[in-house]
């Protein structure tokens, strides 16, 4: 393929097949179209960029975004939201159901893609939710129709009641979803925390003890519970099971030996309780279902993501404002994250938490893999030339000014990242140098 003429070649240290190796990654369309040892002869290529310093990865793919469009955009909106994810290097995201209206149906799900195509700096996909009432054939009927250009990337049922109100009551009824799971090769992605399990605990009038509280409240065993519940109504088709935020040893022992697969977020391998009592201005700050929790319950997610239990790692980015986290326990749940979640990683693999082959592979491979997304999460010919540069001598304090979503804050300030210095989706540069080089709207709907 020497004499092609390439769109551009990026030549670079980049990670190839297992290990970091020198090569010219050719695009042509904003494909991978060729790998070379040696760089193709400039006058047979379109532009070259030479990454002297640092070294290329796959773009992230984070499978737990919630860019709150349509209808909640006080908080963030598919165009802060991506251009975010693009800063921290993410590169395509599934957008979760929890929006105004609740992504359930054909009309809505084409309101939010509605909503991205005019917005959006990366590609993104979309869950729809389900509940135990909604019709197995109405999905099945979204998923097949081959003229529609919306189709959802994925099913989302929260166990237990969160932001939004779409709660799946009986998770008995997953059963229902199992031919369909099995016959379609769909993943359900899960919010597992069953209620029968909530404790009652007195609610703190202050600030003060909230993150104590909420943990208390929404104890680990919940957690377990819905992860067993989920398990025994699925059956075999338990292993087309996604267990999002697993925040605790209990929830992982329930899950041990199954199918499924398990996602974990930065802010519960990041954070604890004790941690954000020290840290942060405001406890609610980290407020958050399932909650953060304590020292043991965070190395024992540490554990599993070091030996393989865990799948990927998923950002659940919930933008709330400030003004609204000021309502101490009444205040609504979730963290900011999509643009802190790649930069923490890296900086753990720098500080030799974690091997950069296990990072990518929890980032970028493994979400890709999980939710089919075949273009995506890796760099391989034939792939979409999603790429990030990555010079770890460029680590950095996390500050909320510096970074990109309409909520304006962020449980990790001072904390250190290292965020990458270029980010190509398919082929483009979309971010340069803490610039956003992109236009909204530029982002594609995957898979359609
Ligand atoms: O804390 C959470 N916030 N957990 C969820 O499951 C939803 C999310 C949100 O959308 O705010
Ligand atoms: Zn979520």
């Amino acid at each position: 393929m020497r004499w092609t003429m390439f769109d551009l070649v990026i030549e670079c240290r980049c990670l190839y097949e297992g290990r970091l190796q020198d090569l010219a990654l050719c695009i042509i369309d904003g494909r991978i179209a060729d790998i070379l040892r040696t760089a193709p002869s400039e006058s047979g290529s379109g532009e070259v960029h030479r990454i002297r310093e640092g070294i290329v990865l796959p773009g992230i793919v984070d499978t737990h975004v919630h860019m709150r469009d349509p209808g909640l955009t006080s908080k963030e909106d598919f165009g802060t939201g991506t251009a975010s994810a693009a800063f921290g290097g993410v590169t395509c995201v599934l957008d979760m159901p929890n929006t105004k209206p609740p992504t359930i149906d054909a009309a809505s799900l084409q309101d939010k893609y509605e909503a991205a195509s005019t917005k959006a700096h990366i590609d993104h996909g979309f869950y729809i939710a389900i509940s135990d009432r909604t019709d197995v054939e109405m999905v099945t009927a979204l998923l097949m129709d081959r003229r529609s250009a919306v189709r959802p990337a994925a099913l989302k049922a929260f166990l237990g009641e969160s932001t939004g109100s779409l709660r799946f009551g009986d998770t008995g009824a997953l059963a229902r979803w199992a031919p369909f799971l099995t016959g379609t090769g769909t993943v359900v992605a899960v919010h597992a925390e069953d209620e029968d399990q909530f404790a009652t605990v007195r609610t703190p009038e202050t600030d003060k003890g909230v993150l104590e509280w909420h943990a208390r409240r929404r104890a680990d065993v919940a957690e377990a519970s819905s992860v067993r519940k989920a398990l025994a109504s699925l059956g075999p088709a338990a292993n087309r099971l996604h267990i999002l935020h697993i925040s605790s040893a209990a929830g992982l022992a329930a899950a041990q030996g199954s199918k499924a697969t398990i996602e974990v977020t930065p802010h519960h391998l990041f954070l604890d309780i004790d941690e954000c009592k020290e840290g942060l201005e405001m406890e609610a700050l980290c407020k958050v279902n399932p909650p953060i929790r304590g020292k043991d319950d965070k190395a024992a997610l540490w554990r599993a993501v070091l030996d393989g239990r865990v799948r990927t790692i998923g950002s659940d980015h919930a933008p709330h404002l400030l003004a609204e986290k000021e309502e101490g326990a009444r205040s609504p749940s979730g963290v900011p994250g999509v643009e802190t979640m790649g930069p923490l990683v890296l900086k753990a693999v720098k500080d030799r938490r974690l091997p950069l082959e296990r990072a990518v592979e929890l980032l970028s491979m493994g979400p890709a893999r999980r939710f089919s997304l075949s273009a995506k999460g890796g760099i391989r010919i034939g792939m979409d030339a999603d790429l990030i540069e990555i010079d770890t001598s460029s680590e950095r304090r996390i500050r909320a000014e510096d970074l990109h979503s309409r909520c304006g804050w962020t449980p990790y300030e001072g904390m250190r990242g290292i965020f990458p210095t270029r980010v190509y989706s398919r082929g483009e540069l979309v971010v340069e140098n803490d610039s956003l080089c992109s236009k909204g709207g530029r982002g594609r709907a995957i898979g359609y």
